[in-house]
């Protein structure tokens, strides 16, 4: 589809520039004289190698090309136009005191768009013109909203691949946290079926072995949930949120590498935040990538200190702040600012390094920032900010 783009650099209709092609001087000049009334740029080229001299310099949003130039003409100009990745979608009118149809069909065939016979009534230029600069413009925005979509389509793609990639990384962690309840759940079944071999078993005994076999089950039967909300593609639809559910729920979920990096994370969110519209699986996403960064980086540094989780509301704002006191940025990841969200830039051995640039698409996708500071004493500081449209 990129191939089939319109110059992408010709956004605004006042702005479109209209290439003028005639060998005869004073053609050029009532041509120029028609159509200057419109207020676009016009551009002038006496032959058609001079014209073609001139797209290598400059982007043209049409050509009006006369048909009968020595050396080259305008049926060549226009071949050699439509030859030409870059030049292939410009419209081109050709101009011709040839009024038979063959040589319209012989123009429409080289590829042109309209013909307009000489002499011409100033009228029917413009409003010929105004015409295929319109569906030019039109067909610039399609373009622009297609390349658009693609783009959007491809961040979805890539974040989904990421969750799932996470997901992988953390599987035997998960299953670790499954296998817990359920080693319990065997053991308390176990101990029921033995007081039930009694002649009179304990029925309140009982009732609170199934008790506890409810929260077991219901606990492993939370950790499979939150592995099947962090897979599932998300809606796209961003739905009023209750923050701290989601940061509750994303500090669960990273229990996994608390345990697997001898970690802590202490969470800070005020009371009574009001509810804001987001995409609950992309901020989970965020969220973790962020922790399990800080985690992995206060385990690089043998640190002690938990990695703090605040979120706050200042002014018109959310702001979510990953903090830890770990290793630190090392010089290279970070040594001008917008690398350090670049994908593909990791310290780590087994590293991917796409979190920190999926981090910033995602959250940049759903209106906010993130932004990185150092942290005091040491580590790192990754805040994240949304403009807060209390739900009503
Ligand atoms: N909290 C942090 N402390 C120190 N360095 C960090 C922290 N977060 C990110 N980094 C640095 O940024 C790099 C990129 O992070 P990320 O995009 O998540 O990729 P990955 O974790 O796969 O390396 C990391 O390799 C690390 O060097
Ligand atoms: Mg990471």
């Amino acid at each position: 589809m990129a191939a089939h783009l319109p110059d992408l650099r010709s956004p605004d209709w006042q702005q479109q520039q209209i290439l003028l092609v005639d060998d005869n001087a004073q053609n050029l000049k009532v041509l120029y004289e028609t159509l200057s009334v419109m207020g676009h740029k016009l551009l002038v080229a006496n032959s058609g190698l001079k014209a073609l001299s001139m797209l290598k310099a400059t982007s043209v949003d049409l050509i009006l090309l006369d048909i009968m130039m020595p050396e080259m003409d305008g049926f060549e100009v226009c071949g050699r136009l439509k030859a030409h990745p870059e030049w292939k979608n410009i419209p081109v009118i050709f101009l011709s005191a040839l009024d038979d149809l063959d040589a319209k069909l012989k123009g429409f065939e080289a590829g042109a768009v309209d013909y307009i016979t000489k002499p011409f009534q100033s009228r029917e230029v413009i409003a010929r013109v105004a015409t295929h600069l319109r569906l030019r413009h039109l067909e610039w925005q399609q373009a622009l909203a297609n390349a658009r979509q693609q783009i959007e389509w491809q961040r979805e793609q890539l974040a989904q691949v990421a969750r799932l990639a996470t997901l992988g990384e953390m599987a035997a962690g998960i299953a670790h946290e499954v296998n817990q309840p359920l080693t319990a759940i065997l053991n308390y079944t176990s101990a029921a079926q033995r007081l039930l071999t009694k002649p009179a078993p304990d029925s309140s005994l009982l009732g609170e072995m199934l008790e506890k076999l409810d929260i077991q089950a219901r606990r492993a039967g939370d950790v499979i949930q939150r592995v099947r909300t962090f897979a599932r593609q998300p809606s796209g639809e961003a739905t009023a949120l209750n923050i701290a559910d989601v940061v509750r729920d994303t500090v669960l979920f990273a229990e996994v590498d608390i345990r697997r990096l001898k970690g802590q994370v202490v969470t800070e969110v005020e009371a009574n935040l009001p509810s804001i519209k987001l995409d609950s699986v992309q901020l989970q996403q965020v969220l973790l990538n962020l922790i399990r960064n800080a985690l992995e980086a206060t385990a690089e540094a043998n640190g002690e200190s938990p990695v703090i989780l605040r979120v706050r509301r200042m002014g018109i704002l959310l702001q979510i702040m990953v903090e830890d006191q770990g290793s630190g940025l090392r010089a290279d990841i970070a040594d001008i600012a917008e690398k350090l969200f670049s994908p593909f830039n990791t310290s780590k051995k087994d590293g991917m390094g796409i979190g920190l640039s999926l981090c910033h698409t995602l959250v940049q996708g759903q209106g906010g920032q993130l932004t990185y500071r150092p942290n005091q004493p040491r580590g790192c500081r990754f805040v994240i900010e949304f403009p807060l449209v209390t739900a009503t």
